[in-house]
């Protein structure tokens, strides 16, 4: 049975293909079509997912999508009529979603088929069941509590579940315009971060905040019984989507939230490139540390109604590594299992899975034991890529690949690493990635001068290998997809020098040799040339999205000033071109 799972006409479009239950391919369409955030249709995402298993779209059974415009609608009504300046716009909005719901015809244009050819059926999954459902269903568990939480979707910004076996019962949502992704978003557009996806900027900025603003912040968004509530007097009424609005052309524009009562209480917002402040930092402080409070205190009330170790958990809040690394101290779970794709494009994954297990009553059968579930190209491929672009390599077998590359790291040189099938979500973790020395000083610096041009503030993450995780970090539970962050043992913060934040964590990948042999292999030998079980890793691309096919890659090694390409089983040099 094959069920094509979609993430469609909102932020992070993405198509994910389900094969008797397990997941066979995904991928974000920006990845093909370079178009950050894409918001879209996601024809070439559909198109891979179909090549990856010689499928044709008639071939498909389901198609499930991760939105369903008539989930709450009674509380839709209800907010439209005590807003009555926004009536008009709720209306055009769902004419416009109407439109997008016809999938048939929107699937047969995209691959110029008859749409009466296909025989598949159609399933529309609240945004957050497809959420939660991304996380439970991917992980081993028979029994977890699912937690879902973001901006807003469907109209609805949390949920709370119990699941269990094939099923995930619905406990609680928090509807719009309360919304502690919202929140956070306020206060990122406040300090200058205005553009979607920029709060994983912001949570590496707040470790350089000091205790200033905690009492005026957390009155911007108050506790309440196992709940929370906004001041909506610090926003700007945003409508049902949130303040999130896709352009024509796939564009993904966030409006501004902040509203007057935020200037009258901290001053002029900062402008983007304008220079950082101590009060910057101090509010960005102040927000990871209310957003951190909120987040255990819904948790907390969950696990009171879901008494388990297990926590199954997804929406693009639960990128918040920060937050997730504190979880074991602050709540009673012992276990997570956080969807690599927490954001939006997670949803085509949720969708299909929550259609087979819950709508479609098949049994559990399917672990995700890694994130590699994007393309992969053939050696010949890769290498008719390296000599249309006239670059000089060599052809390596395994060991001598390793070896060096692991010297080339071990020297200070910065090495693009692509190899395999690509991640699936916003990590790379050791198939797309550019790795280096964890414990050079000036490797940050060098990074960021040669390719990356990021922040000041923004740190790069360790990849560990998870037997020593222990040794290095002040906590044992794995961070396979590289979603939490964890305190660097005192002994071990100059050898990682590079790679410590200014708090002292870091957002580490443990990585096993069941889940990458290539990449664990890697760090061993980098560990047997140094002593180091640990490179560092930052994603394989420079301000777009992550390198994809050889060509995107080659092409980002020829404009930087990358060191090494290690590519497939090729090696290039940058002092060799
Ligand atoms: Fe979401």
């Amino acid at each position: 049975m094959l069920i094509l799972g979609l993430n469609m006409f909102h932020a992070d479009a993405s198509a994910a293909l389900v094969q008797d239950g397990e997941v066979v391919f995904a991928i974000a369409e920006e990845r093909l079509n370079r178009q950050k955030h894409y918001g879209g249709f996601p024809s070439l995402s559909v198109k891979a997912c179909l090549d990856a298993v010689g499928a044709r779209i008639s071939d498909i059974d389901h198609v499930a999508v991760g939105q369903d415009t008539n989930a709450n609608l009674a509380k839709k009504f209800q907010y439209a009529l005590a807003n009555p300046a926004k009536i008009l716009n709720f209306i055009r909005m769902r004419q416009r979603k109407e439109g997008m719901r016809d999938v048939r015809s929107l699937l047969a244009k995209a691959l110029d088929v008859d749409g009466k050819k296909l025989r598949f059926q159609e399933h529309h999954l609240e945004h957050h069941i497809a959420h939660i459902a991304s996380a439970y269903y991917c992980s081993p568990w028979e029994k977890a509590a699912g937690f879902s939480y973001d901006g807003s979707g469907d109209f609805v910004s949390t949920m709370m579940a119990r699941c269990e076996g094939h099923e995930i019962e619905i406990l609680d949502r928090v509807f719009l315009p309360h919304s502690l992704g919202s929140f956070y978003t306020m206060i990122c557009e406040f300090i200058g971060y205005k553009k979607y996806g920029d709060e994983g900027k912001v949570m590496g900025l707040a470790p350089y905040g000091k205790d200033t603003y905690r009492h005026e912040i957390s009155q911007i968004i108050a506790l309440k019984n196992g709940s929370f509530q906004l001041d909506l007097n610090y926003f700007k009424p945003l409508g049902s989507n949130q303040g999130m609005q896709v352009l024509p052309d796939g564009t993904v524009r966030l409006a501004r939230h902040f509203s007057d009562r935020m200037e009258k209480r901290f001053g002029d917002p900062r402008e983007p490139h304008a220079e950082i402040l101590q009060r910057d930092m101090d509010l960005a402080f102040a927000m990871q540390q209310r957003f951190e409070e909120v987040f255990f205190h819904l948790l907390n009330d969950l696990h009171q109604r879901v008494p388990l170790d297990n926590l199954a958990m997804a929406g693009g809040c639960a990128l918040n590594s920060v937050a997730n690394g504190k979880l074991f101290q602050t709540t009673p779970f012992r276990r997570t299992w956080i969807q690599p794709a927490a954001g939006d494009e997670g949803l085509a994954i949720g969708a299909a899975l929550h259609t087979y297990h819950s709508v479609l009553r098949q049994p559990r059968c399917h672990e995700l034991k890694n994130s590699y579930l994007g393309p992969e190209f053939s050696d010949a491929l890769i290498e008719s890529g390296l000599k249309k672009a006239g670059l000089r390599y060599r052809k390596l077998e395994r060991e001598s690949l390793l070896s060096q590359v692991a010297e080339e790291i071990g020297t200070g040189n910065v090495v693009g690493w692509f190899q395999g099938r690509m991640e699936w979500g916003p990590r790379a973790l050791g198939n797309r990635s550019i790795v280096a020395h964890p414990g050079l000083p000036n490797m940050k610096d060098v990074l960021n001068a040669r390719i990356k041009h990021r922040e000041w503030f923004r740190p790069f993450a360790p990849s560990i290998l998870a037997e020593y995780q222990h040794e290095y970090f002040e906590y044992d539970h794995p961070s396979p997809f590289m979603l939490h962050v964890y305190k660097i043992r005192p002994e071990k913060r100059k050898e990682l020098c590079a790679v410590n934040h200014v708090d002292d964590t870091g957002r580490l990948q443990t990585v096993t040799r069941e889940e990458n042999p290539l990449y664990y292999d890697l760090i061993k030998v980098f560990q047997r040339k140094t002593g180091i079980p640990v490179v560092l890793n930052t994603s394989f691309n420079e301000n777009e999205p992550i390198v994809c096919k050889p060509d995107e890659a080659i092409d980002c090694f020829q404009r930087t000033k990358m060191d090494v390409l290690a590519i497939g089983p090729f090696l290039a040099l940058k002092s060799e071109n």
